[in-house]
């Protein structure tokens, strides 16, 4: 069904709830939202009321026709045009760059997974968006078997060459997207994921399904890029990441993740908070940035004021420095 299609289905949804709402404010019911009060506070109660209202019908439109239409994008079309398509394509080409790339390749976030798998010699584990497969190459040795994930068939390839030349046996690679696991429920004893989550057309969704595939007591550590949360801030990554690479989708704040993963059904166990500096030629030779692209992000670098300058310690030729973050959360059943 296409988006227009969808509208007068829409419109009448939307009369059904309106009109519920109405008769509550009429009969000076106050709205869930709006506090219970007496007198003149009664009018202004019901000018909030019909203000939460519209609120509450533009966002059902945005959602109902854009966020609606995204997410039949994701199921119907996903490997041709959707937000996958764009990932694989972002990313397929530039497999060999990110087995190579020392961002991705040390740190001690992998330190991190690497102490959560001690004295786990019997585990499966799952690395949830594996990439050029760093975090499945540290867990291989400490683990029974890695299921190495992700979208992209010329990541998974890369991985099981270096996997094979490493003497990896244990490693098995899997395609697929993050929102729709094909693994039964419970089937894994930890999960891993790094630097991918910020590309999940469905964030939600995966984080639901990554719960689904661990097993009751078992432990997960999402790593990823966050943002300072500060509505500058904010704009400033979200903009510099989404120029870079179109496949950005978010660098979510601590407090967008916690919420994220308390609505999946994880327990919260720890948050590490770090600091990556990143060497801004090969930042945008990684993922091959148009020169165009690369001059804007320059562009708004020296144009922004001190404020972002000095929270991303914006150096002479561009290099930055950004915050990060790893999350331990546990599947208590
Ligand atoms: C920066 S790389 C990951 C780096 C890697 N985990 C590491 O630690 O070196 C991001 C990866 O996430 C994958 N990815 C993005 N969206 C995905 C999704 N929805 N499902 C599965 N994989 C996804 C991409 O294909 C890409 O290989």
């Amino acid at each position: 069904m296409t988006v227009f299609e969808r509208v007068p289905q829409f419109v009448d949804e939307m009369r059904d709830i309106d009109r519920g709402q109405r008769i509550g404010a009429e009969n000076d019911q106050p709205l869930a939202r709006v506090e219970p009060q007496q007198g003149p506070a009664r009018v202004q109660n019901r000018q909030r009321a019909f203000q939460a209202l519209e609120i509450e019908f533009f966002d059902r439109l945005i959602h109902a026709l854009f966020i609606g239409q995204c997410q039949a994008d994701a199921t119907e079309d996903e490997m041709t045009s959707g937000h996958a398509a764009l990932v694989t394509r972002q990313f397929g080409a530039r497999a060999e760059a990110y087995v190579e790339s020392s961002v991705h390749a040390q740190g001690a976030d992998l330190d991190q997974a690497a102490a959560l798998l001690q004295g786990q010699s019997t585990a499966r584990v799952l690395d949830l968006g594996c990439g050029g497969g760093h975090v499945s190459f540290r867990a291989a040795p400490l683990v029974a078997e890695v299921t190495a994930y992700d979208l992209s068939v010329d990541m998974l390839a890369a991985v099981a060459r270096v996997a094979a030349e490493r003497g990896f046996a244990n490693i098995a690679t899997q395609q697929g997207r993050a929102e729709t696991l094909p693994f039964p429920d419970a089937h894994f004893d930890v999960v891993l994921s790094r630097y991918s989550a910020h590309h999940w057309h469905g964030f939600g969704q995966a984080l639901a399904e990554a719960r689904r595939v661990l097993r009751p007591g078992g432990r997960a550590l999402f790593m990823d890029v966050v943002s300072p949360g500060l509505g500058l801030l904010d704009t400033y990554l979200q903009g510099i990441e989404l120029i870079r690479d179109p496949s950005h989708v978010r660098d979510y704040s601590l407090a967008e993740w916690t919420d994220a993963l308390a609505a999946a059904g994880f327990a919260l166990k720890s948050v590490t908070a770090r600091r990556l500096h990143l060497d801004f030629a090969t930042w945008v030779a990684r993922i091959a940035t148009p020169q165009m692209q690369i001059d804007t992000i320059r562009a708004l670098q020296t144009q922004m004021s001190e404020d972002v300058a000095a929270h991303f310690a914006i150096e002479a030729d561009g290099s930055f420095t950004i915050d990060t973050a790893a999350i331990e959360v546990a599947r208590d059943r």
